[in-house]
Parts: C-alpha cells; sequence; structure tokens
C-alpha cells in the first residue's frame, strides 16, 4: 500500500478535542489530539502536522442557495468519484481563498466589469481578495453568475488546501497519538462574520471518534539540541507555544538535564493561560523557568520581548553556556520584535556593536542554535 503523505493523506481518529484558553477568551485556543496508529507515520518533535478540513455546511449552503443551484445535483470529484454539490463543497474545493485563476474564470460566466477591472489591477485584486469569500461575490449584484450547473460551477474551483500546525506532542510522551494547539480565526469582513476554515473545523465542529485527513511535515530545521544537557529559550506566544509543549514533552520522557526556559504570552491571565497543569510542576521541580507576559492586564502592553529585556543578563549567560534559542507563533511582528530584543541584548550585555550581534546570531543560526518556526 502506498504510504500516507500529502499526497495520500491518512485517515486519522480524532481522540480528543477541548478548550485549552477559558470562555471569553479573546484568543480562543483549543487542542486536538489525533490517533496515528496503523498509519505506519511517524514524527519527530518540532514536526508539524498537515490538516484537510471541511468547510462550514452553512457556508456551503449559503453558497448553493446564492448561485441557485441544487445541492442534490451530482458532480465528479477530482478522484473520478461522485458526490452531492453539497457534499463536494464540503469536502472537496476550495470556495473561501480567491486565487486569480478561480476570479478569472468565474468572470468568464459573469462577465462583470467591475470584476474585469480588479483582475486587471494587481494592488485592487490584492485588496479584493483579503477577507472576501465565493458568497460575497454570489451576493454581489455586479459580480454575480449564472452557472449552467452544478458541474459547471465545480469546474471553476481548486482544491481544498491542507492547514499546517505545529505538533505539541513529543512521540515519546504518548506514542501513536499527535497533538495540536489551534487558536480560532474569525473576524468580520465586509459586514459578515468569518471564520478560518480548519481552525473553526477544528474548534467548532470536530469531536472524539471523528475522521479527519492528515499528514506529516518534516520541519528539520526545528529541532532539540542533540545534547540533553543544553540549555534551551523558548519564546512562544499565543499558539506559539505548540511545538515547545512538544519539546518540554521530549525533554521529560529523555530524562534530559538542560535547562528550560519559556516565554510566553497572551492578553490575560484570567482566560489565557495554556497548558498551566502540565506547567506548573516543570516549574515547581526546578526543570523550567517561566517569564508570561500577559499583555492586556495592566493600561500599557507587556510583550514577551519586554520580559527578555528585562531578564537580558541572564539571556546573555544562558547564550554564553551554549543554550539554543527558539521563537515561535506570528512571523509579521512578534518574530521581528523578538529578534530585535535578542540582538539587543547580545549587543548590551555581549559589548558588542551592531554588526557584532549580528554576526554572533549568525554563528548560533549556523551552529542550529538559533531556530524559528514562524508563520
Ligand atoms: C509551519 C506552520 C505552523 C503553524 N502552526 C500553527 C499552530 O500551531 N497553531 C495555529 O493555530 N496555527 C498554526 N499555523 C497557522 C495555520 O496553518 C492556519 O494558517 C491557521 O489555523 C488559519 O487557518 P484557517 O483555515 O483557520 O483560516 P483560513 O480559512 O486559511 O483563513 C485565514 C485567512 O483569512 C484572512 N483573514 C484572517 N484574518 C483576517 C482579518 N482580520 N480580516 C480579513 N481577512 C482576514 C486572511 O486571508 C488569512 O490568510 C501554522 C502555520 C504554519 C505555516
Ligand atoms: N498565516 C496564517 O494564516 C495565520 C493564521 C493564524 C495565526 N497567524 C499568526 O499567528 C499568530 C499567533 O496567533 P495567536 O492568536 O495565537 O497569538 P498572537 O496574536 O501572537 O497573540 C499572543 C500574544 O502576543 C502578543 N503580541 C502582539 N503583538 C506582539 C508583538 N509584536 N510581539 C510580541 N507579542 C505580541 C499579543 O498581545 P495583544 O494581542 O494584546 O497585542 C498576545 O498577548 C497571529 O498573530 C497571527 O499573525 C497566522
Amino acid at each position: 500500500m502506498e504510504p500516507y503523505s500529502i499526497k495520500n493523506p491518512f485517515p486519522s481518529t480524532v481522540v480528543d478535542v477541548r478548550p485549552v484558553t477559558k470562555p471569553g477568551s479573546a484568543k480562543e485556543t483549543i487542542h486536538v489530539d489525533y490517533c496515528l496508529e496503523g498509519s505506519g507515520l511517524s514524527y519527530v518533535t518540532g514536526d508539524a502536522l498537515g490538516v484537510i478540513p471541511n468547510n462550514d455546511p452553512e457556508l456551503v449552503d449559503a453558497l448553493i442557495a446564492a448561485l441557485g443551484l441544487s445541492a442534490a445535483d451530482e458532480v465528479t470529484l477530482p478522484d473520478g468519484s461522485t458526490a452531492t454539490l453539497r457534499d463536494a463543497l464540503i469536502t472537496t474545493y476550495d470556495i473561501t481563498n480567491l486565487k486569480k485563476g478561480t476570479l478569472t474564470k468565474w468572470n468568464a460566466v459573469a462577465n462583470s466589469e467591475k470584476l474585469a477591472a480588479i483582475l486587471a489591477d494587481k494592488d485592487a485584486l490584492k485588496d479584493f481578495i483579503w477577507g472576501r469569500d465565493l458568497l460575497d461575490l454570489a451576493t454581489d449584484e455586479e459580480m454575480k453568475a449564472d452557472f449552467t450547473d452544478a458541474a459547471a460551477f465545480v469546474g471553476i474551483l481548486g482544491k481544498m488546501n491542507a492547514r499546517l500546525y505545529s505538533i505539541a506532542s513529543s512521540p515519546d510522551a504518548v506514542p501513536g497519538q499527535v497533538s495540536l494547539c489551534v487558536g480560532a480565526v474569525r473576524y468580520t469582513s465586509n459586514g459578515r462574520d468569518r471564520k478560518g476554515v480548519c481552525s473553526t473545523f477544528m474548534a467548532d465542529r470536530l469531536k472524539a471518534g471523528d475522521k479527519v485527513k492528515v499528514f506529516v511535515h518534516s520541519n528539520k530545521n526545528f529541532r532539540l539540541p542533540e545534547d540533553g544537557a543544553t540549555p534551551i529559550i523558548m519564546v512562544g506566544p499565543g499558539t506559539g507555544i505548540a511545538p515547545f509543549r512538544a519539546f518540554w514533552q521530549q525533554r521529560v520522557a529523555d530524562n534530559a538535564t538542560g535547562p528550560m526556559w519559556l516565554f510566553f504570552g497572551n492578553p490575560y491571565k484570567a482566560t489565557d493561560g495554556c497548558y498551566e497543569e502540565e506547567i506548573s510542576p516543570l516549574v515547581e521541580s526546578g526543570k523550567l523557568k517561566l517569564s508570561v507576559a500577559w499583555s492586556r492586564d495592566q493600561a500599557y502592553k507587556i510583550y514577551v520581548q519586554n520580559l527578555m529585556e528585562e531578564a537580558g543578563e541572564e539571556i546573555w549567560q544562558w547564550l554564553e553556556q551554549g543554550a539554543a534559542f527558539y521563537m515561535c507563533g506570528d512571523a509579521n511582528r512578534m518574530a521581528k520584535d523578538v529578534e530585535k530584543a535578542l540582538l539587543a541584548i547580545i549587543s548590551k550585555y555581549g559589548n558588542r556593536s551592531e554588526e557584532e550581534a549580528a554576526a554572533y546570531l549568525a554563528d548560533m543560526k549556523a551552529a542550529k542554535r538559533y531556530q524559528k518556526d514562524v508563520y
């Protein structure tokens, strides 16, 4: 039998889905355990899991109604099998990410001057795509398209994309399973409440026993040091904590002696703690040093990099003792700010110029002592 992979994902059984943050959290976060038994799949601590979601049935129903198509009409799927239009849109096709190709095919049917003008202007297209989906086109008088039948509509669609998630478990701590820590993406755009496809598929609709297609995505650039005695500094605000749960589980499973330091951050202490029941015993036993930035518990923001600055001298000592530095989470802002803070620490406590600090960090990177898993 062909091994399971991105091209042939494994239908994994959901073992458990549970909230991580408390009700009312501004960063609604869930934990999911998937079963890998019988798959032949294995992973290394630091890897990611690809998940192939289903679309929200409510969005699919609204889209079919807006297009005036029949949900029960049969269509042929890319693998040659057949399904009703409704099932095909739920399981197989991308109806939320507006791509130029799909929009161009849509407009071959819609003949919309407005859409043609947007398609001809790169910046306008980028603006239009952000926060919109196919239902926006189907409900726009100037853009709606009259497809002859379900097959004609499905013919313009691309396939559902997988989403990657940093694995939040160690294979040695929970053999046969793989865990994720997922932030639910919800926002309002163009007058409608929207849901991220994969994160809310897991947060709103998954339950134990369900089958979900998954695959392992290797991440060779995010690995614990080979020597378990090496100190590690982990910076992971929000869902950035995910791979670090895997790291601390791995170090405990290995009986590794290397000190660990976790910088975590989220808005409010009352609602947004993550894995506190696992972290507390590690802190109490002296295995893990913890620094938490509750960003909104005071009148001004406190972020992980502020705590790093305060602890700069000690971070520098850890680095000089050979510590590896890891960061995970938001690529747009956090990763840049944390790197800046790290460079400032190297410069200040290592008595180095800006260029020398950059060279120090480059050396750490070359020695695999500076690794990022940012998205
Ligand atoms: C290597 C890697 C590891 C990752 N690890 C994790 C992890 O451990 N945990 C985790 O939660 N996520 C993780 N992610 C992110 C994850 O892959 C998904 O991108 C995330 O869950 C959102 O997917 P979705 O299907 O829910 O949202 P989608 O349906 O893909 O929607 C996201 C899109 O919605 C649009 N959008 C979002 N917000 C707004 C807004 N305010 N206004 C307008 N439009 C908006 C944007 O176009 C955005 O690209 C990781 C990503 C990578 C690449
Ligand atoms: N590529 C994708 O499709 C995708 C999908 C989902 C998430 N993401 C990214 O992943 C990130 C993680 O999401 P999340 O909701 O778990 O957490 P998050 O938004 O990163 O928030 C976690 C904590 O970090 C704080 N923070 C905000 N800006 C910061 C900065 N510049 N430096 C350091 N800390 C900062 C937040 O504070 P405040 O909120 O109080 O400011 C909060 O306390 C998101 O920010 C998003 O950019 C990407």
